[in-house]
């Protein structure tokens, strides 16, 4: 059976370039005779044809392509070129927030965030990664329950997760005092963000990275949006080696990888500035500049 793209050309708006020929990564677009781009047939979606990517339809200067019935006319125009800048404050000013005001955040706003990360590559563009989204505090709350009553008893018995032993764990406690409220686990956001699939198989690597990138791209899109974010390995240890009943309650199926779990919501102390990292960061550039 030969798949079905629906590639189609405006033959009155195409130009001929070939600029959907030279970026098609699955090289299933040609020119014909007259120079007109077409797609060749082909069994399978993947190494073996398309890659469902839509680079033909984005690169189109002049918006003649459409394909699998999207058209260009329909799609997000590009961001203003000076984005630059912006880029750099963001990532040079967010900060990790483990204070956390219990309100919810506009549901717009996450529905903004979360459309926008449609847009996250995927490995293979397999878009196989999945996202759970509690922004329902009273859930938040019971997976809290849980996972800190399980983790609680746990560490009665001398059992902590693989990377917070004892010491690290006493710590955590300690900071309940000051830093994390009475929440050692997710630092009492009201909102968490799971990014998680599965990852056996040839593509298992590529999937975990999948997540790891999502979970990347949702933090920096929150604080765009001037929200606080936390990553947090403990608690997404918690849920993964001490309490999968509360992995179970959000439905993440037990073989499905999960990266850090994200905490968001309105942070309770904004930070007033940026920090002066020290620069430590072994860089290896090869470069011929001098
Ligand atoms: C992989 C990773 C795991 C982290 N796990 C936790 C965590 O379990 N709990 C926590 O409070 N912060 C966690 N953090 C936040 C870091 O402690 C924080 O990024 C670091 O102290 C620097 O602060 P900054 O994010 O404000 O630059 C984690 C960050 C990363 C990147």
């Amino acid at each position: 059976m030969k798949e079905k793209t629906h590639f189609k050309v405006d033959y009155d708006k195409c130009i001929r370039c070939g600029r959907c020929v030279n970026t098609c990564s699955g090289m299933v677009i040609e020119q014909d005779e007259n120079g007109y781009p077409f797609m060749k047939e082909f069994d399978r979606f993947g190494w073996h044809g398309c890659w469902r990517c839509q680079h033909c339809l984005a690169v189109c200067p002049q918006a003649a392509i459409s394909i699998f019935d999207r058209h260009p006319e329909d799609s997000l125009p590009l961001p203003p070129e000076d984005m630059g800048e912006y880029m750099e404050e963001l990532i040079s000013s967010r900060r990790s927030c483990r204070r956390f005001l219990d309100q919810d955040v506009e549901p717009q706003i996450i529905d903004r965030i979360l459309s926008a990360m449609e847009n996250a590559p995927t490995g293979g563009n397999s878009q196989g990664v999945e996202y759970t989204v509690i922004d329902d505090r009273a859930r938040v709350r019971q997976i809290r329950n849980v996972a800190y009553t399980v983790m609680e008893q746990k560490a009665s018995q001398g059992i902590y997760t693989h990377s917070f032993s004892r010491f690290y764990y006493r710590k955590m406690k300690e900071s309940e005092r000051t830093v994390r409220k009475d929440d050692l686990l997710f630092c009492g956001a009201p909102h968490l963000f799971i990014a998680h699939a599965g990852c056996t198989g040839k593509w298992g690597e590529d999937s975990k990275a999948d997540c790891i990138i999502a979970a990347a791209y949702f933090e920096l899109l929150c604080n765009a949006h001037g929200l606080g974010t936390v990553m947090m390995s403990y608690s997404a240890e918690v849920l993964n080696e001490l309490a999968p009943q509360a992995r179970k309650m959000l439905d993440i199926p037990s073989d499905h990888y999960t990266g850090i779990i994200i905490g968001f919501g309105y942070p309770e102390i904004p930070y007033a500035r940026g920090v002066q990292k020290e620069r430590k960061r072994k860089i290896h550039r090869y470069t011929d500049k001098k």
